[in-house]
This record gives structure tokens, sequence and C-alpha cells, in this order.
């Protein structure tokens, strides 16, 4: 594991976004895994920033998103779905076809997961998966359990996830209870993980993640077990390793 700490987020979102264009830069049609939260935003300004310079080209990346709400309009705000293009696609130039996210308002959702997998692997596989982390371990919407779900599905969000979602809603009655997520399999088949984490809250379930046990408890302690992971990490995150 990558573990490289920084400053400021500022320069976090810098190293980040410099990382995800690299990818591209090197590999013109790669598949990108994206991830929402208010961790990667300055990640997603800086590939923003080099699009505009004119330094890399998004025209053959496709992306996969890792999760969204389930019974949410994705014309609503906090739909995933929205957030992305607010704060990246809308302002960069990856094709509309090539964009693809889970389906929280799919008729039939177990239906929708079987479909995205298949989607990822016959456009090759992820090419490098952007991840944060939630304070209780949680990756994409796979909250801590008993064991680790392998592919995309629908998951129940617990009550501290809601908790920490909330404060983007106008009331915690608001945030949507249920998700449809890419699962640890889907993540750990990414060639290559960035993970960002700012802020203290963040701090144990990055030391769990990178010397704690490898436990369902903590669903982000698994990637020990991926050969690629790079975490840029600020002092507050970084300060119980
Ligand atoms: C949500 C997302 C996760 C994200 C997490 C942390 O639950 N599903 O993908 O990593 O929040 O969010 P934040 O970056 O806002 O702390």
């Amino acid at each position: 594991m990558n573990v490289l700490t920084f400053d400021t987020e500022e320069q976090i979102g810098i190293a980040a976004g410099y990382y995800m264009c690299g990818q591209v830069l090197q590999k013109p049609d790669s598949v990108l895994g994206l991830a929402t939260g208010s961790t990667p935003i300055k990640a997603y300004k800086q590939m923003i920033e080099l699009y505009k310079k004119g330094a890399v080209d998004f025209s053959q990346v496709t992306s996969f998103n890792l999760d969204e709400y389930v019974n949410l309009d994705v014309k609503d705000k906090n739909s995933y779905h929205a957030f992305m293009h607010d704060n990246l696609f809308d302002y960069i130039n990856i094709p509309e076809e090539n964009i693809n996210f889970l389906n929280g308002n799919a008729e039939d959702l177990q239906l929708e997961c079987k479909n995205y997998e298949k989607k990822i692997k016959a456009c090759g596989g992820i090419d490098i998966q952007l991840l944060g982390i939630g304070s209780n371990g949680h990756i994409a919407f796979n909250e801590p359990a008993d064991s680790f779900q392998r592919w995309s599905h629908v998951v129940e969000l617990k009550e501290s996830t809601i908790k920490d979602n909330s404060r983007f809603f106008n009331s915690i009655e608001e945030v949507p209870t249920r998700a449809v997520t890419m699962g640890i399999g889907s993540i750990m088949q990414a060639k290559r993980i960035l993970i960002i984490a700012i802020g203290e809250h963040k701090a144990k379930a990055i030391k769990q993640l990178i010397d704690g046990n490898v436990t369902p408890k903590c669903p982000a302690s698994v990637l020990q077990f991926h050969k690629d992971v790079t975490l840029m990490l600020d002092k507050g995150a970084a300060s119980l390793i």
C-alpha cells in the first residue's frame, strides 16, 4: 500500500486529480470508477482544470459510478447522478453514453445490479477506482456486516451513514435508507485503487484499513489484499497511523 500524506485538502485534490488524469494520459480509453461524497470534489476540480488547459482528453473514457440511492429522482440534487454532473461530467468531455450509473429507480434492482456487473466486464474492467471511505469503514455503500458482499447489490444503509450523509439533505428523514452499490468483489477487481480520506473522523477507519484485521466489520480493510492501492490522506485522517 502506498500511503501519501499531505498538509492540506487542496494539495490532496491536486495530487488526486493528476493521478486520475495520468491514467487517462497513459490509456486514453480508460475505464474510470468514480466516487461521490465531499472528499473527491477537489480532485474533480483538478481534473476539470487539466481538461480546460487541454492537458487531458476524456473523449474515449468510460466511467462507472460506485453507487446510488434507491428511489431518489436522478434530478434531485442529492442523487449521485446529479452530484457527478454538477461536480465533473458537465465540465469535461466524457461522452454521455459512456457514463454509467446503477439505476436506483429500476423496477428490478437485482437485475439492474447483474447488468451493471456485466457491463463493467464487457468494458474490460475498471482501470482505476477512486474511493472515499465512510467513518465506519464503508466503501461505496458496502456497510459493516458479517460477510463481504461480492458483486453489485441493494443495501440497507446503517444509521451512522444516514446520519453522516444527512448534512446534504434538509432533514435526516429525507435521506434514503436504501442504496444500490458495487460490491467488494467489483471494487477489488479494479486494476488500481486510489483512496482519499480527509479529517480526523476518518482516522479510525484508515488505521483499520492499513493495519487492522481484514474483516467485513470494516469493509475497507479488504483493500489490504489488493496489489495496487494508493492512499492520499491529510494529517487528520493519518493521525492514528
Ligand atoms: C457515501 C458514499 C461513499 C463515500 C462516503 C464518504 O456514503 N457512498 O462512496 O466514500 O459517503 O463521504 P464523504 O467523502 O462525504 O466523507
